[in-house]
């Protein structure tokens, strides 16, 4: 059954999904449309790993998304778009205009030279192109990697070359709050070294100053007015690449993470229909950006794959003041609110004078994603926005898994101030200790890992399986490691308690401390760095780092503002370092090792049980670390 309506039912699909997955998913399955049946439900070894689902099925995802629904919504409101400026033009997207829109940016895509099987890079800011061109590429079995806007030339190149992008679809630039932002001059700036870059279609949407490349730039309007408003939905293997979506690890550039057709589809538009409990004439609106996997899985194909009515908004939570969201949500009777717990903080710590003028009563049910949800920003959330009347799905998953694992269903499971409660239906969880032994019983503490297969599970990472062999399931044999810590109370009940390896959730963002230590050494008088996290009100963790400078620079804060300026060129403003220490030396072993553990102490304030210093290469310079603390 695919809509589970209570705890029983809940506690039924559990079962049938542990003891008969294949029976389970292949019912689950059999909701959608299938343009060839599958004949196998499931193949898999976790240690090549090697993942099929719905295996000779043939299908079209946007078939499911758009198509599907025509015959009984095609009046129907697909999705609002609220821009950037309150008093900008809004549009209302019904099921029939999704359809025209996508058919002929699809058909763009193709007269541009776009086969199934190619990639296309999406650049773009929150409009409803950036969902059309998601779902264009869909239609004709090309792979989007959609590039968070916020990302820089350099980051942007980085990506479009790992997996040899043949189209750039970007905008002249971007509203955000009061700012507007170039995205074609940056794109520009990256395409000066991409080979694989044949077009680059460009919408207007500030209409700033740009300049067009004979030849390679194409006016985004001009050509999809050309086409036409049908287009066929090409066919693919269920196994058949749907995105690439680019995340940090503890290690190295960030890795393209794949996902498949047959299987992030089915799963998504499950978790989607459950976890939420979504239900027809529902408003749902989700803040995320669509260069995150949060976007991808429940702005994009969840809601469009249910069928659902959503919002999607250009703006950001403060503009043009802290009570946007809360205005957005009474003009729209929005039902549905999912956001993240940095953005929770930020507007709490704005007051509630910013929520009191609207009327938030349309609500039924909200939503945390993205990093621990603390417990005073939980309270905040169900008391001031829910009214104590609306369950709260803290829901915890990432890139890698394509939707959400462990989750409350709203309204079915008893909920718990900072906990994601209990997986979903096919979701295997299990903790172990650094040994890999299965840590059983409750009131326990461990790694997060996964035992089973479900339908959304990364494939590979893109042109390196060996790298998602290391990353994900070398730590732990036939397991999958999430890379989180985890808790289970004494009801079995889950709380994530954040990253066990060298990745820093700021904002809800997931930044490599490896890849800002390789952005800060490009600055010329940095011989070395260390960069960890650190608690912070609002962003949930910020950046600190250690630097260790060599003789020449002219003084203390001109480096520190080169030093940010030189990690904004180079991934992005949103991995700036919040705090940046100049340091003579770093903590490290004889055999050269740094001991973050000892620069994560002090960061955070607590000089507390350093360990034993004395075994360190050079002793004296904890003592120096301490004393120099921003
Ligand atoms: O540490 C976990 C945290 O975010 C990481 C995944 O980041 P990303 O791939 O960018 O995806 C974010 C959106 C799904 C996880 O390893 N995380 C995500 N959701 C939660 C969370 N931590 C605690 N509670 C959550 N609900």
């Amino acid at each position: 059954m695919f809509h589970i309506t209570n705890f029983s039912e809940y506690e039924k699909a559990y079962k049938q999904s542990v003891e008969e997955p294949e029976v389970f998913w292949k019912e689950i399955a059999s909701y959608f449309q299938w343009n060839k049946p599958f004949t196998k439900v499931l193949n898999w070894n976790f240690n090549e790993p090697k993942i099929e689902w719905f295996i000779d099925g043939k299908l079209n995802i946007t078939e499911n998304c758009i198509d599907r629904h025509l015959p009984s919504k095609k009046n129907a409101i697909a999705f609002y778009f609220e821009p950037n400026e309150a008093n900008g033009v809004r549009i209302s997207v019904t099921y029939q205009k999704l359809y025209e829109e996508v058919c002929k940016l699809a058909n763009c895509l193709k007269s541009t030279g776009v086969e199934s099987g190619d990639r296309v890079c999406i650049y773009l800011p929150m409009i409803p192109e950036a969902v059309y061109a998601m779902l264009a590429c869909a239609r004709i079995g090309a792979a989007h990697s959609v590039v968070f806007g916020g990302f820089s030339a350099q980051a942007l190149k980085d990506r479009i070359n790992d997996s040899a992008c043949k189209v750039v679809l970007t905008s002249d630039g971007a509203y955000r709050g009061n700012k507007q932002i170039p995205m074609k001059a940056t794109v520009d700036e990256a395409l000066v070294d991409c080979p694989s870059i044949e077009k680059v279609l460009v919408y207007k949407r500030t209409n700033q100053a740009i300049t067009l490349k004979a030849g390679r730039d194409l006016d985004w309007e001009t050509e999809v007015n050309k086409q036409a408003a049908v287009c066929a939905p090409t066919y693919v293997d269920s196994e058949h690449p749907l995105f690439i979506l680019y995340t940090s690890g503890s290690t190295g550039k960030p890795k393209g993470v794949l996902h498949t057709t047959g299987g992030y589809m089915v799963y998504t538009a499950y978790s989607f229909k459950n976890v939420f409990q979504y239900n027809e004439n529902d408003i749902y609106w989700c803040t995320a950006d669509v260069g995150w996997i949060t976007g991808h899985s429940y702005i994009t194909y969840g809601p469009l794959l249910n069928g659902a009515t959503s919002l999607v908004f250009e703006g950001v939570p403060t503009y043009p003041d802290a009570g946007r969201f809360w205005k957005i949500v009474d003009t729209y009777n929005v039902t549905h609110f999912y956001t993240a717990p940095t953005a929770i903080r930020a507007l709490e710590a704005a007051g509630l004078d910013f929520v009191k003028p609207y009327n938030l009563s349309s609500l039924k049910v909200l939503g945390s994603v993205g990093e621990p949800i603390n417990e005073e920003a939980w309270h905040w959330y169900n008391t001031n926005i829910g009214k104590n009347n609306c369950p709260i799905v803290d829901t915890w998953w990432q890139t890698e898994t394509g939707g959400i694992l462990i989750s409350p269903l709203a309204g079915i499971t008893k909920t718990k101030p900072s906990y994601a409660t209990l997986p979903l239906p096919g979701v295997q969880p299990m903790l172990v200790d650094d040994k890999g032994n299965e840590i059983i019983g409750n009131n326990v503490e461990g790694n997060l890992c996964i035992k089973f297969p479900w339908p959304s599970i990364i494939r590979t990472t893109y042109g390196d399986h060996e790298r998602c062999r290391q990353t994900y399931f070398a730590s732990y044999t036939n397991l999958y490691f999430t890379g989180d810590g985890c808790k289970r109370d004494e009801n079995g009940y889950y709380r994530i308690t954040g990253r066990v390896d060298d990745v820093i959730n700021v904002s809800g963002h997931r930044i490599g401390t490896a890849e800002v230590e390789s952005a800060i050494n490009m600055h010329e008088a940095i011989v070395e760095s260390a960069v960890v996290g650190y608690t912070h009100d609002i962003k949930g963790q910020g950046i600190y780092a250690y630097c260790i400078v060599t003789g020449d620079y002219a003084n203390e804060e001109t480096l520190k503002k080169e030093i940010l300026e030189t990690v904004t060129k180079h991934i992005g403003a949103i991995a700036k370092p919040d705090k940046i220490q100049l340091v003579k030396g770093l903590p490290k072993t004889r055999s050269g090792k740094i001991m973050r553990r000892i620069l994560r102490k002090v960061a955070e304030n607590d000089f507390s049980n350093l360990g034993d210093t004395s075994t360190l290469l050079d002793p004296t310079v904890v003592e120096e670390i301490k004393k120099g603390r921003v």
